[in-house]
This record gives C-alpha cells, structure tokens and sequence, in this order.
C-alpha cells in the first residue's frame, strides 16, 4: 500500500465524517426541543412577552405551579422546606435555576423596608405614604419609590409590596396613612410615580390592595357593597391611573368581598375590569391568606397564592391535570409573573446586597417630610418663629424628647436602636406596639434656638405642662393618634386627653403651636384658640429636623391637604363605623384562625351608598363646613391668581396668572377643579390638575395645565365606557378646594 496515497484517503474518510458529525449535530439543534441549556430567552432584545413565552414552553407543570405560590408563613400556611432560602421578607417564590429564573424576593415597603430589625439590617422611613401625597409633588414620589427600591436591593429583595392606594373613603381605616388620601387623580398619580421610581431601579412593583378595602374592622368576611359606576370613578380609578402611570409588575387583591366575591375571585374586579378594561399585563397576586379557592380564583384572574400554597399548590396542578383548569390558564399565570420579572429587570440585573446609603436616605426623608408638611393655622404670623427674640420655649407632649411616631402593621419600618422610647436593648418591634423614631423634636428646636431656654415636659399631666407654658415664649405641643393595620380609629378624636392638653397649655399661654403626628384627619376642638397648627403626620427618619426647618423658616411650608379634616365624625357620611358580627371574627388565640378564614367567614355588609361622594365631593355636595378643606394648606407667603383664560382642544389647555405677594419665596401648589355639565349628575367638582409652582419673593408667572380629557369624562355603565359628555364646563383655580377665585367656563362638543 502506497503510505502517501493512505493517508490521503484517511484524511478524506475524517473530513468527510467530521461534516457527516457537523451536518447531523446541527440537525439535531434545529429539530429538537429546545435545550434549556440554550436559554433562548436570556436575548434582551426580544420583548418581556417573547422572553417569556420561551421560557413557558420549557417548563414542567410542577415549575410552573412553583411560580404560583409563595413557599408559606407561619400562622397563616404551612412553611415549606423551600423557604430557607427566604431573605426574611413577607414572600418568597422559589426560582427555577435550570432554566436562569431567580426566585422572587419580597418585602413590604409601604413607606420604607420592613423587618430590617428581625434581619439585622437598616432602613429608612420616609414620611408615610399619605404625607408624601400631601406634597402633590411627582418628582417627590418617584424619588420616595427610587429610594425604596434602592435599599430593597441593598437588602438582597427583587420585589416591593408597596403602592397602597385605597381610597379615603373611611378615614379612620387604620391604614389612612399607607394610602394616598381621597382624590383619585392625585392619588393615582402619586402611586403611580412611587412605583415607577420603585421599577427604576430593577425591582418589582405592586400597587395594592384591590380592591375597596376601605376598613380593617371585619377585613376578611366584609363585603362591600357598591354600584359600579362609582368604583370606576373613584377606588378603581385611582389604580387605573397608577398602573397606567407605572406599569407595575403586581396588583394585589384585598381580603374583603365586594359585590359579594371576594376580592381575590371577583371576576368582575380582576378580568373585566382589571386585565381587559385597564389592560394590565402584570400579575395578580392575593393578599397574605386572601384566598379561598382554586378553581374558581383562577378563572377569575388570580394569578399567584401568597403567602402558602393553600389553593395555587396541589389544588390547582389536580385541577389542571384533570382539566378542570385549562393549561392555557395556567400558562397565562406563568407567561404574567415571567413577562413582569423581563420587564422590570430583575432576570437581566439582579439585586445584589450592600450597605443602605444611610446618609442618603436622611436627607431623602427629610426633604419628602418638608414638602409634606402642611401649615393649617397661622395666627397673627406667629410663625415662622424668631430664635433671637425667644428667651423660652416650651416643648411638650408625644414623647417630643426623644422620638416622632411611626404607623404600624406590615407598613412598619423599625427604628435604628429600636423603639426610642423604650430603654436601649428593649425596643424590639412587635406587632401592634406604637414605635417611635430616634428624631427627636427637642433636640432639633434647642439646635435652632440655642440661646433660648428649651424645657420639655411629657404632657401626660395637663397642668405640670401649662404651668410650664405659662414660663415659656411660645409653647409647642407635640400630639398624636397612632393606626395600624388590623385596627381602624375609633373616633377621629385625639386619643388620651391629648384635647384637654392643648386646651390648657393654650389658656396657659395664646402662644401655642400644635404639631400633629397621625396618619388620619383629626378633630380639634382647640383650633380656634391655638395660634399655630402643622400637620407633620408620621414623618420619618428624620422627621424632627424637618418640623425644626418650618417652625424657624428655614423651609417654607408647601404641602396641601391630600384628605379632608371634618370638623367632627357626625359629618361623615358613615358617623358610625361598621363592625363585624362574632361569627364574622375569628379568635385572635385560635392558632387554625387561618383555615377558617381561608373556608370563608360568614359575611357582614358595609354599603358605600355616597357612591362618588367621596372625601370633599361629599362636604360639598352636602354642603357641609369642614374644619380644613382637601387641597388646603398655608405658606409663609401670600399668593395671588388671576387673569385664567381656557383653551378648549384634544386636551383642555388652561393658562393664568400666580403672582407671589408675599414678603419671602415659595412653592404654591395651584388646584384645578372642573365642574361637570348638569346632564352628568356628579358632585360638585372634581380635581382635574394641579401644578407646583416655585416663586421668588415678587416673582409672578404664567402657569399652563393641560387637563387630560379623561379627567372630564364620566363612566357609562351601559355602554362599558368612559365618556366625555357634550356641555358646558367650569373650570375653578385657586388654592384649596374651598379658595378658588378664577373661573371660567366653555363648551366641549
Ligand atoms: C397586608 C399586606 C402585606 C402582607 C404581607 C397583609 O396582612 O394586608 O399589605 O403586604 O400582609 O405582609
């Protein structure tokens, strides 16, 4: 054999087998199912729905009921092995590694992250949630949400349960202050910019809890009623306009039933309106131990089980295998959780843990609290108060030495060093305890008033503290009404005689200043005769500096009144709140509360019959006085609006005139109400736009809004739609729902 010719020929066979291999191999690629190894889906050039549907048609139906529930809690589902892997927050899905799915992470985050003490960690309050309304400032919101999402990452979490925004309809619902007060345009907004500046920064959104639960008192068996058209304009509308604003990965339903099915299986609530009518592509997840059915909740539209696997476990793979659920169903679950985790980022860019910027956060939360701040009385300009013409100050009340309140339930942030009002190491938060900031208000007066003499006294005796007042300049009383969830007020009345304190201190000394710390509107008996009141609600980290800055100027006060103060509770349009019967309850001892409640409770009825009127379009259109109206709030400096003129088009355009009169700069936040045509049958008016406008001493502008014409449009029931009816339109500027001095009116066809 010729050795050359041989080896010619053995390279030929090898080439020739090696293309045969090559040829085949790639056959077998393009033939076969795809190979999770591939991971087709990890391309960020294809949209969250292609993303997603790749990885769906991967997955085994055990994965996929994975994703469909939460891995348990203790005292409301059983606690799964899988749960080890928790980074300690309220909910943890397990990933799926095979094919590069992280699991998800979540924290509540109402006004800051939760548990960071139980984890050993750090987190910042920010003011709550209805105070940053009360700034009616958007790039505020965002950045509250940006912060939030910052210090969920830092802390290892891809998912916030934040973006509260039920409606104000019952102010003393213990969770007022984890809401966005009672507009829904403003509320809306807000909650939307929290939730954006949230997803900014890759992590998971949710905007809860859907829907119209207005009442902690009988949350899981009550059932709401109300007519349709109501919910649209007014509780829903709000979560329209926050999901359209923010596109939020999560929306979660609420315990109650409305319409008689809970929320967590109201079709009507989940498909009709929220994935058909406002087009949500998220996923709908129940709130912790909100379900009560497999089948039926997920037909309806929900889409994941928190905390356990009650229904969204075995229950639904049987139904699924058997076909009482469709695939397809299931699939639609899946393809909502998968599509929202591409979108946010959190599969491209997961959090990875790291040191919160406290000093950051600080500065954060005490900017938000000093446009959240709102001046409701002034006297005589009592304030901004003077430190070289104050020998002495009296501080009083709300453990005012040593902290600010904070609102409690799953919203609860926990202070560094614990309570600050408890002795060092004993300040552990528990459920239901009033916690208290390390921020503290005496600190903060002395260090703007150095040369004065600045003495505290607790309040708890009335006439100790008058008698203190009676020495001092100016006294200042701290005062306070703590809420939580799992609880609603009992009376919008400050609790603890905290009324017959001011009265005292006041008749001690007409220099008297009330800083209100709460989360609801509070009646005040006293407001005729105090020279000063701020509303600081639950303000923070550093709360203390930021009622410091407005009290001495340094700030001038901005924010306006996202809820209505009545002057009593006889004026709401519910005087007397709705309690559940015993069987409608459970045993707070019964350690199995939570399978009777997940069976179902016996319903109790709370009817919504106000139906639009909610918050000030119930004072007006009943004609009601208030003790500070929706929108209202002082500055330092005086105002002056004029020459409005209205420019029909696509969108109304309104222009006019804000001149600052006053003796010192400041932000004016300027109202836009619409008075609809008569054939609407509406209250009186509605916010429709408002502008936060910043003037120098002097200064005068000319300000333009553009009223989004679904802010005019009502929602016909009949025809399944919002309409802009044809008539004639008021438009009312000013600066508080009750102080409106430009009108002006035009036709729209
Ligand atoms: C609350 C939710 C919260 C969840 C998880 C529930 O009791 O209603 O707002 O996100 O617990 O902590």
């Amino acid at each position: 054999m010729n050795w050359n010719r041989s080896l010619r020929w053995a390279s030929l066979v090898t080439l020739s087998l090696a293309i045969v291999i090559i040829v085949y191999r790639l056959q077998i690629v393009e033939s076969a199912p795809r190979s999770a190894s591939v991971k087709l889906w990890m391309n960020n050039k294809l949209s969250p729905d292609e993303r997603a549907d790749l990885v769906v048609k991967e997955m085994t139906l055990a994965e996929k009921i994975s994703l469909l529930h939460g891995t348990g809690m203790d005292g409301l589902s059983p606690v799964s092995p899988l749960a080890v892997r928790s980074n300690g927050g309220a909910g943890y899905v397990v990933g799926i590694p095979r094919l590069g799915i992280p699991g998800i992470q979540m924290s509540d985050a109402a006004y800051g992250v939760r548990m960071s003490g139980d984890n050993g960690r750090y987190s910042t309050a920010l003011p709550d949630d209805l105070a940053g309304a009360a700034s009616w400032d958007l790039d505020a919101a965002f950045e509250y949400g940006a912060l939030i999402g910052r210090e969920l990452r830092d802390q290892g979490y891809n998912m916030s349960l934040g973006g509260g925004v039920n409606l104000a309809r019952e102010p003393r619902n213990g969770r007022t202050f984890e809401y966005m007060g009672e507009d829904p345009v403003l509320a809306g907004r807000m909650v939307g910019q929290v939730i954006k500046g949230v997803q900014a920064q890759h992590v998971l959104g949710d905007i809860k809890h859907y829907a119209l639960n207005d009442q902690e008192n009988g949350r899981n068996a009550v059932n709401v009623n109300i007519d349709k058209r109501s919910m649209r304009e007014s509780d829903l509308l709000a979560f329209e306009i926050g999901l359209r604003e923010s596109d939020a990965a999560g929306v979660m339903c609420s315990y109650n039933r409305v319409n008689g099915d809970y929320a967590c299986e109201n079709k009507y609530l989940l498909t009709d309106v929220l994935k058909k009518a406002f087009n949500f592509k998220g996923f709908v997840l129940s709130d912790w131990g909100g379900v009560h059915s497999a089948a039926k909740a997920s037909a309806a539209g929900l889409d994941h089980e928190e905390p356990g696997e009650l229904f969204f476990g075995e229950q639904l793979e049987k139904a699924a295998k058997s076909g009482q659920v469709s695939m397809a169903e299931v699939d639609d679950h899946v393809h909502r959780i998968l599509r929202s985790m591409f979108a946010t980022g959190v599969i491209d860019d997961p959090p990875h843990r790291g040191v919160p910027d406290v000093v950051r956060g600080f500065e954060v939360a005490q900017k938000i609290e000093e446009q959240s701040i709102v001046l409701l009385k002034n006297d005589r300009a009592q304030l901004p108060l003077n430190a070289s013409k104050l020998a002495a100050i009296a501080v009083i009340g709300a453990h005012s030495d040593v902290g600010m309140l904070s609102g409690g339930g799953s919203a609860q942030v926990d202070p560094p060093g614990g309570n600050a009002i408890m002795p060092p190491g004993q300040g552990r938060t528990e459920w239901q305890a009033h916690i208290w900031f390390p921020t503290s208000p005496l600190k903060a007066i002395r260090a703007k008033a150095p040369a004065a003499k600045v003495q505290y006294d607790p309040g708890t005796d009335p006439s100790t503290a008058a008698a203190l007042a009676k020495t001092a300049d100016v006294a200042i009383v701290f005062a306070e009404q703590w809420e939580s969830e799992g609880m609603d007020l009992e009376s919008l009345a400050l609790p603890d005689h905290q009324d017959d304190l001011i009265a005292k201190v006041t008749a001690a000394n007409p220099h008297t200043i009330v800083v209100l710390e709460t989360g609801s509107p509070v009646t005040m008996p006293w407001a005729g005769q105090v020279a000063g009141i701020l509303e600081a609600w639950y303000p923070g980290s550093r709360g203390a500096d930021a009622v410091a800055s407005v009290l001495f100027g340094d700030v001038n006060p901005s924010a306006k009144l996202p809820i209505t103060f009545p002057k009593s509770d006889a004026d709401l349009p519910h005087p007397i709140l709705v309690k559940p019967p015993k069987e409608s309850t459970t045993d707070s001892a019964d350690t199995e509360a939570w399978r009777t409640i997940a069976k179902g409770l016996p319903a109790f009825q709370v009817t919504y019959d106000e139906g639009l009127k909610v918050g000030y379009k119930w004072y007006d259109a009943e004609k009601k006085e208030v003790l500070f109206p929706f929108g209202y709030g002082l500055s330092y400096t005086t105002y002056r609006y004029s020459s409005l003129k209205v420019a029909p088009g696509k969108s109304v355009r309104l222009s006019f005139e804000l001149a600052n009169t006053g003796a010192r700069a400041g932000a004016e936040i300027a109202e836009v109400y619409a008075v609809l045509p008569a054939s609407a049958g509406e209250p009186p008016k509605r916010l429709v736009g408002w502008s936060k406008v910043t003037l120098d001493r002097g200064e005068s502008r000319e300000v333009t809004i553009e009223i989004d014409p679904w802010y005019l449009s009502v929602f016909n029931v009949d025809r399944d739609a919002w309409q802009l009816l044809p008539g004639d339109y008021t438009f009312l500027v000013g600066g508080s729902s009750r102080d409106l001095p430009l009108k002006e009116s035009i036709n729209l066809k």
